[in-house]
């Protein structure tokens, strides 16, 4: 018999943030966001998967009337938890941005690579504006400089899922933010 060594799979450890505080948290920013765009068109552009609840939670928070909201898809990690760094939009807009003042919205910054990518390939077309959102940020493992206008939590340079964000796809239904343990 061949013996197999096999790592063993990560668990849900401790609560890093709250449902309770992620609210809060997106309420705020929600005010800021109100603020800025005011007499002005906005375009939420989620990052699939990830930010799928940071964008539900936050587009009902808006007050601004004229909110549309539209993903992209961008490859990223697979099923490993280290930045591979090279990126690739695997869905485009759905909108016609041109002109349009853009908010990215994404669930966390790491290295930066897949934000500042992102904000490249969209200053390149004619985009009105854009601005980006990071509901956490690893500022202990930033590689590229991203101007984030908007950042809910900078956090330790640990794994987290939940609250839209994944391991190996599962865990994005969590309603909080934990930290995986192994
Ligand atoms: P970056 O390009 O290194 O900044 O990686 C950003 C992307 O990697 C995020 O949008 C997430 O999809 C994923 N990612 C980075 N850190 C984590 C984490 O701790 N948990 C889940 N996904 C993560
Ligand atoms: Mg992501």
């Amino acid at each position: 018999m061949i013996a197999t060594m096999t790592a063993p799979e990560p668990v849900i450890g401790r609560i890093l943030l709250s449902q309770d505080q992620i609210r809060d948290r997106l309420s705020e920013l929600a005010a800021d966001i109100d603020a800025h765009y005011t007499g002005r068109d906005l375009v939420l552009l989620g990052v699939l998967k990830g930010a799928m609840m940071v964008v539900a939670d936050l587009a009902r928070m808006l007050n601004h009337e004229g909110v549309e909201i539209d993903w992209i898809t961008v490859s990223s990690y697979g099923d490993s938890t280290t930045s591979s760094g090279v990126i690739r939009m695997l869905k485009e807009p759905d909108l016609d941005l041109d002109g349009r003042n853009v908010l990215v919205i994404d669930d966390i910054t790491d290295s930066g690579l897949t934000l500042s990518w992102l904000v490249a390939n969209l200053r390149s077309r004619s985009v009105g504006s854009v601005e980006v959102l990071t509901l956490l940020r690893k500022p202990d493992l930033v590689k590229v400089e991203v101007p984030i206008r908007y950042v809910g939590f900078d956090i330790a340079p640990d794994f987290v899922a939940g609250y839209g964000m994944d391991y190996a796809q599962r865990y994005r239904n969590l309603p909080y933010i934990a930290v995986l343990e192994y």
